[in-house]
């Protein structure tokens, strides 16, 4: 790894906001705001009690050589009603905070509104009244005169479509309604309040003006994998909507002046159009100095017919948002550092003459606070890689000014309360008290460097366990694998070091192979439900990937107790570093036997029990939904289900997935028991269902083979396809498209799996955070419906 330097003059800092860290709600006249009411008390106060210990604050950012510090503004705090009466005490505060700033050499940046309304404007209608708007800009009028003299870069408002669509239409956020009409109002109402608080902020002379807004790519599944892969048509108008509704909404009317054309029938049909006046978008398109890039991770859909609109996008009906087949942080969200390349090119491309600076961007973990601090390499890692994405856009161009982490403190993730962790100072809740993490200290230096080092951030390893807990590395593995011959006293010791030095066993699995092979077991059970597709798509992606990362393969078949034993053998002797694991149909110990040799496990499928290991799976769910919910759209209302043997967790989903659909109906199931997986099977279940006393006018069956069976029955008693009888399958398997006529069927994708369980193997070995990745099912409507 090499040193990386950034551009002269390139402004390192940290971003927080007022009511995540402020706490003191009520304090010297605050007036409440819509997030005390929406958090009712359970987080919001004391927060990170920075309203007393800024000044604390401000020397530990000193400490750290932090140059820029951008915090928001507390409307509540400066007029208690939101306009009228303004609050001394309120304005005091901040004017404290910035003298604090400027004398320890820090840029003030002040941001106007981070998402805490005062409750007395919610209570006379919020941001789906206007005139929030106009009390913005005087609000902005009163913050600037009191500290523009000092402030010289101000942002109007951060993430605008958080505020808007979390607070509106999907209702996880303050002020926690669900009307996609309000959101749709509120959006524009923020975005006109962006442009009047932007014109009060000019007039009375700020230097720097701009807004922040959040911006993800959005890609189909695939690309998340191969970004050079293209669109497939059949997605090019999901992912084009949801940018739309999440990107494109916002930077138009803000660097252009005007909604994206496609976007109006979308916020007509929610909101009707009365809300937008004349000149509202000259006033929001003015010129801005600078636009604040918050970035986390990217957004994956794809196409999905009779997929419902996900609440926090009114008009994404027929959208599925995926999961992603990658690393993801503690809360669940991809690690994609490429994701903020994407962002900046596309910035860089269409609107060239904006400047950016990257404003938020940072990563929750699970830390652990030990005896010589707080060991946080996943932060690291995390904020070396975006920034090493972020340093070769600025290569391609990118007028990049200038990177502000999230954040300086553990503090208040709004809904989630105390319990995410994105600081890079720990903080005590019950004592407030700071201590810097290792990615403070790392951020420290590369601020002094002006860049990134060439050295690796180090995880402790096992060594560092036996050296603290003055046992030796045999008996640390022993512990750790949960053997049974270690005495209690020295088990306590170990177990105390591991604690103690934020040791992570799981992540760290592979330093407990005292030599790396650099070969890694591909283990093939046989013969699988599942089909052949999939087992070979494994074996040739798999292959593909892991030897392209310079692993060797051993390709091992687990038919026969006794090859479960020699694989156990094979890989307890470590001769490999990690495992793929197809594993058998139904219950079984071998993946148990497997995970407990403390080498790397990643599996095929949900296991039947559940656990830690991670795995890759489809949403079979979720496509039995999609089927279920198919047939209802089409008419159906008395469905038939076949069904195949409920102890494989796949078979059990499905049904679960469509009982699910027909309960919210209120739909009566019909179920008919299959054997094998076969059409012989299919056929039968299919005529006991016909023959029943209410006969069915379609059916769902767990697998496509099923569903060719119960075709063939049909035919046989002379029923017509799909007037009678509609039929949907599960698979896609080749045959599917050419029965007669052809099936309509769940796709699940193979390829994708495949790599996704190569992807996750490599990042286990990584010692990265790996959960499980669950990849999207696709409904395919063809003739039999
Ligand atoms: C952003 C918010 C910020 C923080 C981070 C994690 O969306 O702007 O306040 O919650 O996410």
């Amino acid at each position: 790894m090499r040193t990386t330097l950034f551009p002269e003059g390139f402004v390192w800092g940290v971003s927080t906001s007022a009511f995540q860290i402020e706490g003191a709600t009520d304090r010297d006249g605050r007036g409440p705001s819509i997030w005390d009411a929406f958090a009712g008390g359970a987080y919001g106060d004391p927060a990170c009690d920075h309203y007393l210990r800024h000044a604390d604050d401000v020397r530990l950012m000193q400490d750290l050589g932090i140059a820029a510090y951008r915090f928001s503004v507390s409307w509540p705090r400066v007029l208690p009603e939101g306009h009228g009466r303004v609050n001394g005490p309120g304005l005091d505060f901040y004017d404290r905070l910035v003298d604090e700033l400027l004398e320890a050499g820090i840029a003030p940046y002040a941001t106007l509104y981070h998402w805490d309304l005062p409750q007395a404007l919610q209570d006379g209608g919020g941001w789906t009244s206007r005139d929030t708007a106009h009390h913005f800009a005087v609000y902005a009028r009163v913050v600037y005169d009191r500290i523009g003299d000092r402030v010289d870069t101000w942002f109007t408002f951060n993430e605008p479509w958080v505020a808007a669509f979390l607070g509106h239409a999907s209702g996880v956020h303050a002020p926690g309604r669900r009307s996609a009409s309000d959101a749709f109002v509120s959006a524009h109402h923020m975005l006109l309040a962006h442009g009047l608080g932007l014109e009060a902020l000019r007039e009375r002379g700020a230097a720097r003006a701009g807004v922040v807004l959040n911006l993800s790519p959005v890609l189909t599944p695939a690309q998340l994998g191969d970004m050079s892969l293209d669109i497939p048509e059949e997605d090019a108008e999901a992912v084009a909507r949801i940018d739309t509704l999440h990107n494109r909404q916002f930077l138009e009317p803000v660097l252009r002046g005007r909604y994206p054309a496609e976007l109006l029938p979308l916020i007509e049909k929610a909101a009707g159009l009365g809300h937008i006046r004349d000149g509202d978008l000259d006033l929001i398109g003015r010129p801005i100095d600078l636009l604040g890039v918050n970035y986390y991770t990217p957004i994956a859909v794809q196409a999905q017919p009779s997929a419902p609109a996900d609440p926090a996008f009114p008009g994404s009906e027929g959208v599925l948002f995926c999961s992603v087949p990658t690393a993801v942080t503690a809360m669940g969200w991809p690690i994609m550092p490429s994701g903020l390349s994407l962002v900046l090119r596309r910035l860089s491309e269409e609107y060239p003459e904006t400047e950016l600076m990257i404003t938020e961007n940072g990563a929750d973990f699970e830390d652990v606070v030990t005896g010589d601090g707080i060991h946080d390499v996943d932060r690291i890692s995390f904020v070396e890689e975006h920034l090493r994405a972020l340093r070769t856009s600025i290569d391609e161009g990118a007028r990049v000014r200038g990177y502000l982490l999230w954040s300086l403190l553990d503090c208040v993730e709004w809904a989630d309360g105390y319990r995410r962790k994105f600081g890079i100072v720990h903080v005590d809740f019950t004592t407030q008290r700071r201590l810097p993490k290792d990615s403070a200290l790392w951020y420290r230096d590369v601020i002094k460097r002006n860049g990134l080092g060439a050295e690796r951030p180090k995880r402790p390893t096992l060594e560092t366990v036996a050296a603290r807990a003055g046992v030796s590395r045999a008996t640390v593995s022993r512990v750790v694998n949960g053997e049974a011959r270690v005495s209690p006293d020295v088990r306590a010791a170990v177990l105390r070091a591991v604690q103690e030095l934020g040791y992570v066993p799981n992540a760290a699995a592979r330093s407990l192979v005292t030599r790396r092979t650099d070969s890694v077991a591909l283990v093939l059970s046989v013969p699988r439900h599942g089909g052949e597709a999939l087992t070979s798509a494994v074996v040739q992606y798999v292959t593909s990937v892991l030897e392209g990362a310079g692993k060797r393969i051993t390709l091992m078949l687990a038919d026969t107790a006794e090859s479960h034993r020699r694989i156990v053998r094979h890989v307890e002797a470590r001769q490999v570093d990690g495992v793929v694991l197809v594993p058998p149909d139904g219950p079984d110990t071998l993946t148990e036997r497997l995970t407990r040799t403390g080498v790397p496990v990643v599996l095929l499928g949900k296991p039947a029990i559940a656990s830690l290991v991670p795995h890759v799976d489809v949403d079979n769910a979720g496509g039995a939904r999609a089927a279920t919910r198919h047939l209802l759209d089409r008419g159906r209302r008395r469905i038939g289900v076949i069904c195949g043997p409920t102890d494989l967790v796949a078979v059990k989903d499905r049904l679960d997935g469509h009982l699910a659909t027909l309960h919210e109906e209120g739909l009566r199931p019909m179920i008919a028991l299959a054997g094998p997986d076969d059409g012989e099977s299919g056929a039968a279940a299919a005529r006991e269902l016909l023959s029943g006393g209410q006969a069915p006018d379609a059916v769902f069956a767990v697998s496509d083979e099923l569903a060719i069976g119960a075709l063939r029955a049909a035919r046989e008693m002379g029923l017509r396809v799909p007037e009678d009888l509609a039929v949907v399958g599960f698979g896609d398997i080749h045959a599917a498209s050419c029965t007669t006529p052809p099936l309509t069927t769940v796709r699940v994708p193979a390829a994708d799996q495949a790599l996704a369980l190569a992807r996750l193997l490599l990042s286990r070995l990584d010692g990265r955070h790996t959960s499980p990745v669950v990849l999207p099912t696709r409904l395919v409507v063809r003739a039999t419906t």
